[in-house]
């Protein structure tokens, strides 16, 4: 199958520590899934807060960044790539706003959670940052290149 260009857009999304202690790995996942994306590398992790200091490097001036890059680190998280049309802005209509206040219900954020602080789950926020979040978080040789039959069906 010729996959067109468009249909490869790459996001990186990751549940955060409280998405997995609260069971809802599968639930993200699931959501992913049945819109249509192809899930294309994942990772069950416990990161070091280096590694989030580099991940939220543009946040360091924010009185949060020290309290978000430890809480980041503490428990394990799910970094992901999932690929198709529109993944970076469809993605982030999927998690919802950044406030899960504000986040409608029928979003991950809008549906499972209360706090900013605890939002359960990060989505890249343009197609740069995105390309930069996976090269931090996944080799080139992490991230799998196959043929899912849905391809056919939902394109
Ligand atoms: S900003 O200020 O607009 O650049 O930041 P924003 O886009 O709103 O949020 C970026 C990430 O920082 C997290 N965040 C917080 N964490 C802990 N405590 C507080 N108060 C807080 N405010 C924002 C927020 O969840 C965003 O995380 P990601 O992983 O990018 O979704």
């Amino acid at each position: 199958t010729k996959v067109p260009e468009r249909n490869k857009e790459r996001s990186f999304i990751m549940i955060k520590p409280n998405g997995v202690q609260r069971g809802l790995i599968g639930e993200v996942i699931k959501r992913f899934e049945q819109k249509g994306y192809k899930l294309v590398a994942m990772k069950f992790m416990q990161a070091s807060e280096e590694h989030m200091q580099k991940h939220y490097t543009h946040l360091q001036s924010k009185a949060f960044y020290p309290g978000l890059c430890k809480y980041m680190s503490s428990s394990p998280v799910v970094p992901m790539v999932w690929e198709g049309l529109d993944v970076v802005r469809t993605g982030r209509v999927m998690l919802g706003e950044t406030n899960p206040g504000d986040s409608l219900p029928g979003t991950i954020r809008g549906d499972f959670c209360l706090h900013v602080g605890r939002n359960l789950v990060h989505g890249s926020d343009s197609i740069e940052n995105a390309n930069k979040e996976i090269a931090l978080w996944f080799r080139e040789d992490e991230i799998v290149t196959y043929t899912a039959g849905q391809y056919d069906w939902v394109y």
